[in-house]
C-alpha cells in the first residue's frame, strides 16, 4: 500500500466496483478462470473509500482481500456479476467495471464431474457468449452517472495499443475506458499498473503508472 488521498471530495458519492475475474463452471468441481486477482479493482475501492465516497464492492473470486468498510456483495459467474451490478448501478453516481468477466461459459454444466474415461485422448468443450456487462450499462445511460470500463490487451505497441483501446470503446459506449497492458508477467498478479484512459470520444485524457493505488487515484479524479 502506497500514499492513499485524504481529501473527501467523494463524500456523499456512491460509487459501485466489479473486481476479480469470474469463473464458469463446468462441472461441479471445475471451472474456466482467468488470471485476474482483483487488486487493481481492490485498490479503487480503498482509494474511493479514503475520500469518502461509499462502495458496494461486486467481488470475483478476490485473491486479496476486500476493505473492511465496503458493501461487499461476492458473485462467481458473469451472469452472477451481470445480475449484481445492475441491480447496484440503479443508484450510484459511478461504477467502475475492473473485473474481468469470461466472454464465454460452457454451454452445458454437467451435474457429475466429467470423467476422462467417458471422452478420450481429446475433449471438446461447446462454450456461449455471456452477455456484455458494460455495453448493457452504457445502453441503460443512467444521466449523472459516470461509466468507467476497463481494456486488458497484450499488445506491445503503444501506438496500436490506444486504437485498439478506441475501437472497444466504440463497442462499449462508456464514458472513459482504462486501457491497460495485461501479459504473461504484467498486469494481473502485479502490484503496479500503467494505464492510458481514453474518454467516449476516445481521446486520451490520462496516463498513469505506478501502483495500483496510486494508479486508482488517478482514475477517480476522473469521477470528480
Ligand atoms: N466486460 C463486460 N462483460 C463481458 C466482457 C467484458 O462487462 N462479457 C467488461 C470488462 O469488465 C471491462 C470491459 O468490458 O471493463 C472490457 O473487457 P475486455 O475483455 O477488455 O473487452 P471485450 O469487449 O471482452 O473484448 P476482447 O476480450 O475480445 O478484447
Ligand atoms: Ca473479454
Amino acid at each position: 500500500h502506497g500514499t492513499v488521498e485524504s481529501t473527501a471530495d467523494l463524500v456523499g458519492k456512491h460509487i459501485v466496483i466489479t473486481a476479480g475475474g469470474t469463473r464458469e463452471p463446468l462441472d461441479p468441481v471445475r471451472f474456466l478462470g482467468n488470471r485476474s486477482s482483483g487488486k487493481q479493482g481492490v485498490a479503487l475501492a480503498e482509494a474511493a473509500l479514503a475520500r469518502g465516497a461509499s462502495v458496494t464492492l461486486i467481488a470475483a473470486n478476490l485473491e486479496v482481500a476486500a476493505p473492511a468498510s465496503v458493501e461487499l456483495r461476492l458473485v462467481g459467474t458473469a451472469l452472477e456479476l451481470e445480475a449484481a451490478v445492475t441491480e447496484a448501478a440503479a443508484g450510484a453516481d459511478a461504477v467502475i467495471m475492473a473485473a474481468a468477466v469470461a466472454d464465454y461459459r460452457p454451454l452445458l454444466v454437467q451435474d457429475d464431474k466429467i470423467k476422462k474415461d467417458d471422452t478420450g485422448d481429446t475433449l471438446l468443450l461447446e462454450l456461449t457468449r455471456n452477455p456484455d456487462i458494460l455495453a448493457g450499462l452504457a445502453q441503460a445511460h443512467r444521466p449523472g452517472q459516470v461509466l468507467i470500463g476497463f481494456a486488458a490487451e497484450t499488445e506491445t505497441d503503444p501506438v496500436r495499443l490506444v486504437a485498439l483501446g478506441r475501437a472497444k470503446m466504440a463497442r462499449k459506449g462508456c464514458d472513459f475506458l482504462v486501457v491497460n497492458r495485461v501479459g504473461w508477467a504484467e498486469g494481473f498478479a502485479s502490484d503496479r499498473n500503467a494505464i492510458t484512459v481514453l474518454d467516449h470520444a476516445g481521446d486520451i485524457v490520462c496516463e498513469a503508472s505506478g501502483t495500483k493505488l496510486s494508479v486508482a487515484g488517478r482514475i477517480l479524479d476522473l469521477i470528480i
